[in-house]
């Protein structure tokens, strides 16, 4: 993993209540001990956000957003803006996540511009990227990623790119129990480090965090994490259950 710090991300997705979410919260708090060494983001749901993040308060658990709107304010019925996710607490969002572009529709340009009004309010950001299953059969993985990679960091200057982490997801192992192997995810890690210093230099693509994503549990997270490109997870389904995380976020020491 070379000299960067592990980071793993809880997406809880549109999951857990209330009660759930904070118990969920306590649980972390209490169970986490290892968080200095492994950097560690939760993502609860938008009516949640503000009461996990004064559970976790003081801890070294930040508190992300699973998605905003770009605008700052105004008509935009049903939407809440980055100074609204800030003012609950959140240091992190989360841009680009399969499920917004491939359920909600969320094209490459709003992603993009998502990044960077992300970064240009100072959050950082972890955008997701990956193929999909036919584009995997049809050989091209490192093609659709690179894609992405590029489109969705357009505009990003070199120096905010310490803000930015990217997940590779791939869209079939996201909830579906298969995971990619620790060759392949490490393949295609490789490809977007190489994308990264393509854009960026080698400097920069070094020290950017790559997070793989997609059925990790804590059975097979320290075979993934243990390849040299792979430097944490974005974490689904296992991120719900506080022991599931913990083994996770251990496999990343
Ligand atoms: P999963 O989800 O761990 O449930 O596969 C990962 C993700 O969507 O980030």
């Amino acid at each position: 993993m070379a000299n960067r710090k592990p980071y793993v991300g809880g997406n809880w997705k549109m999951n857990l209540h209330r009660g759930e979410a904070h118990a969920l919260a306590r649980q972390l708090r209490q169970t986490l001990t290892m968080a200095d060494k492994v950097e560690v983001t939760v993502m609860p749901a938008f009516p949640y956000l503000i009461e996990v993040a004064e559970i976790l308060k003081g801890s070294a658990i930040k508190v992300g957003a699973q998605d905003f709107y770009t605008q700052a304010n105004g008509a935009f019925t049903g939407e809440v803006s980055l100074s609204m996710v800030k003012d609950c607490g959140c240091q992190v969002v989360l841009v680009g996540h399969s499920e917004r572009r491939h359920v909600i529709g969320e094209s490459d340009a709003l992603i993009n511009e998502k990044v960077l009004a992300a970064l240009g309010a100072g959050l950082e950001v972890i955008l997701a990227i990956g193929e999909k299953l036919d584009q995997r059969e049809a050989g091209k993985t490192d093609s659709i990623n690179a894609g992405q990679v590029c489109l969705g960091l357009a505009g990003v200057k070199a120096e905010q790119m310490a803000k930015v982490t990217l997940a590779y997801e791939p869209v079939w192992a996201i909830g579906t129990g298969k995971t990619a192997t620790a060759a392949d995810a490490q393949n295609a890690h490789l490809a977007i480090r190489k994308t990264v210093a393509s854009l960026y230099g080698q400097t920069v693509a070094d020290g950017v965090r790559i997070q793989y994503g997609g059925s990790c549990k804590p059975s097979n997270a320290k075979e993934l994490f243990s390849q040299p490109d792979i430097d944490g997870g974005l974490i689904g389904g296992a991120a719900l259950k506080a022991v599931d995380f913990k083994g996770i976020v251990e496999a990343a020491l």
